[in-house]
């Protein structure tokens, strides 16, 4: 039995229209039904005007917009909303071939910092497609970081931002300034940042899921910070395997949603005391443990000096060295530093 086609999310199944139609029971045996037709709720009329549309295959579906579904096949908001939310569920990373790497890492993009030497470390910027993670200890500038980020997200890639806020600490008014050093219009750089401000670790899943969905054209998704809202709730050391598994599925999704749509991905992170490196190297280590570790693509751990310097060193990526440079946080953002 093709159980996995039929089980479609109940909400899909409540919201599509035409649900007059549908049969909550039918067993689908046939495997060459194309997406379209494996969603119960979705009528031959809606279909086909998809279909007409180019939105026949769940590639394409997943890979649309919303204004696009409805501006060019003419259905209903919320019904292109749950398809997308559907296709983008169901995407399967099958076997490919060697030469579609190629291909798609042509497609990568990388957001600049507003530091030149930063930028070089990372190979040309933030890369798109992958998670990179900013972790250091607090103050040293990773929401600062995160600003500029969004900013330059608007300026370079005229893509729009999606911003879980896990602390309270963005500021729309650090926004402005870096906006308007760039000689950008403030309120349209706020206009396109959407800010999830996420209370809990349920909430913050929840919201990064419901952002990632409902906005188009994402350029860039931030989570400041990953973990602070799951190390509020799960202290004990019996709840950690749950915690852990939790976070593993965050930053799946992510992940798996940065790779289909192409977005640049940061997260930041708290770093907690070594016990067993007291006296050699950097004392901190990322939180998060394993989970993070392995999911994220690039670390980079930030430290702050004296003033306004401050140092990034890369310890991960898989393609390229790593290193450390030293940068700056000032009033405009985030700059080379001067010495
Ligand atoms: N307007 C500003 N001008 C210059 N430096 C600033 C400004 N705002 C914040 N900073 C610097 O950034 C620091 C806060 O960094 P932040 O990104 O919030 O740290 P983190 O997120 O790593 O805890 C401040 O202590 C200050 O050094
Ligand atoms: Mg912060």
């Amino acid at each position: 039995m093709a159980k996995a086609q039929t089980i479609i999310d109940e909400e899909v199944l409540d919201e599509i229209e035409e649900p007059k139609k549908r049969k909550k029971t039918k067993e689908v045996t046939n495997e060459t039904l194309t997406f379209l037709e494996s969603l119960n709720g979705i009528g031959p009329t809606t279909r086909k005007r998809l279909e007409d549309a180019g939105f026949g295959s769940k590639e394409s579906i997943a890979l649309a917009t919303r204004a696009q579904l409805t501006e060019i096949s003419g259905i209903a908001e919320k019904t292109a909303t749950l398809l997308i939310r559907e296709a983008r569920a169901q995407f399967d990373l099958g076997l490919k071939k060697g030469i579609s790497y190629q291909e798609a890492a042509k497609k990568r993009i990388k957001l600049q910092s507003g530091s030149s030497v930063f930028d070089e470390l990372l190979g040309g910027g933030f890369e798109s497609g992958s998670i990179t993670e900013l972790a250091g200890e607090n103050g040293c500038g990773k929401t600062q970081i995160v600003h500029q980020l969004a900013v330059n997200c608007i300026n370079q890639l005229k893509k729009d931002v999606v911003w879980i806020d896990t602390e309270g600490t963005f500021r729309f008014n650090r926004i402005k300034e870096m906006a308007e050093d760039l000689g950008l219009d403030h309120e349209h750089v706020l206009e396109r940042i959407t800010i999830g401000r996420a209370y809990n670790s349920e909430h913050q899943m929840a919201l990064t899921e419901e952002a990632i969905t409902m906005t188009p054209n994402i350029g860039l998704v931030i989570v400041d910070s990953l973990m602070s809202n799951f190390r509020n709730e799960f202290a004990g050391r019996g709840t950690l395997a749950e915690r852990q598994q939790l976070i593993g599925k965050h930053l799946a999704f992510i992940t798996k949603q940065a790779e289909i749509m192409n977005f640049v991905a940061v997260v930041t992170n708290q770093v907690a005391a070594k016990p067993d490196a007291m006296f050699f190297g950097d004392p901190n280590r990322p939180v998060g443990g394993n989970v993070v570790g392995h999911t994220v693509t690039t670390r980079i751990m930030i430290r702050k000096g004296k003033g306004e310097k401050r140092t990034a060193t890369l310890t991960k990526n898989p393609e390229l060295p790593d290193g450390k440079i030293e940068f700056a946080v000032i009033a405009e953002g985030i700059r080379d530093y001067k010495g």
